[in-house]
């Protein structure tokens, strides 16, 4: 399973690039705007550091503005994948910008019928988000296991994304559930690689290391 950071910080992706754990970026508006930093300075830079795809999210709501703003981030890198909101225009826009050989990520997928029709309509990606379903008292995780089954019973090749991930369980489930790829917060990488009986048993090392007679 591929890892994108969700994320719009340098450093963060920085630290979680060196490991080789970063196939990919994600960003929304949400995160750009915690960056405080001009949009384009933002992608330009992430692209700069990760190869993989780097999703950049449209602002317009016509299907006019969605291609004209997708025209222009296409060309900031060829790395940069336009996220497009699951909506009629949206979908519309996916449709075009696959025949225009631009990658698409639909995001803000809620439903099987909603990854369906943007898997139809051409989308190189599709996001469903996981933990925001959970958070109304619906099992995001069965979004993706459907859509698996979904992509694999019709041969679509858009890959999905498990977006909106919360925890090291949700990972884990996205992983068992066969998704592509899952975006996971920066934040959220350390706590999936500290564990306090690694800690513990590097510790143990240590001390019993202390005995172990040294050549003089
Ligand atoms: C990624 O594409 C999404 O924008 C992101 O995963 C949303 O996560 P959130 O629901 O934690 O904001």
């Amino acid at each position: 399973m591929k890892f994108f950071i969700d994320s719009g910080n340098l450093e963060e992706i920085k630290r979680i690039h060196k490991l080789g754990l970063v196939d990919g970026v994600t960003t929304n508006p949400s995160l750009i705007a915690k960056e405080g930093k001009p949009f384009k300075e933002v992608i330009t830079a992430i692209c700069k550091t990760v190869s993989g795809p780097v999703s950049a999210e449209v602002i317009g709501l016509t299907v006019e503005e969605m291609i004209q703003e997708a025209e222009e981030l296409a060309g900031w890198a060829p790395n940069v994948v336009i996220k497009l909101p699951l909506t009629e225009a949206g979908l519309e826009a996916a449709y075009r910008l696959s025949g225009q050989g631009i990658k698409t990520n639909v995001t803000l997928i809620f439903s099987a019928a909603q990854g369906l029709m943007a898997a139809k309509a051409g989308a190189t990606y599709i996001s469903p988000f996981v933990g925001r379903l959970d958070d109304t008292g619906v099992n995001g995780m069965q979004l993706v296991t459907d859509l698996r089954k979904i992509m694999r019973e019709y041969g679509f090749a858009t890959e999905i994304i498990a977006a909106s991930i919360r925890h090291v369980g949700h990972l884990q489930q996205a992983a068992a559930a066969g998704a592509d790829i899952a975006t996971v917060p920066g934040s959220l990488l350390p706590a999936m690689w500290k564990h306090p009986l690694t800690d513990a048993g590097i510790e143990k090392f240590l001390q019993d290391w202390k005995s172990v007679p040294q050549l003089s």
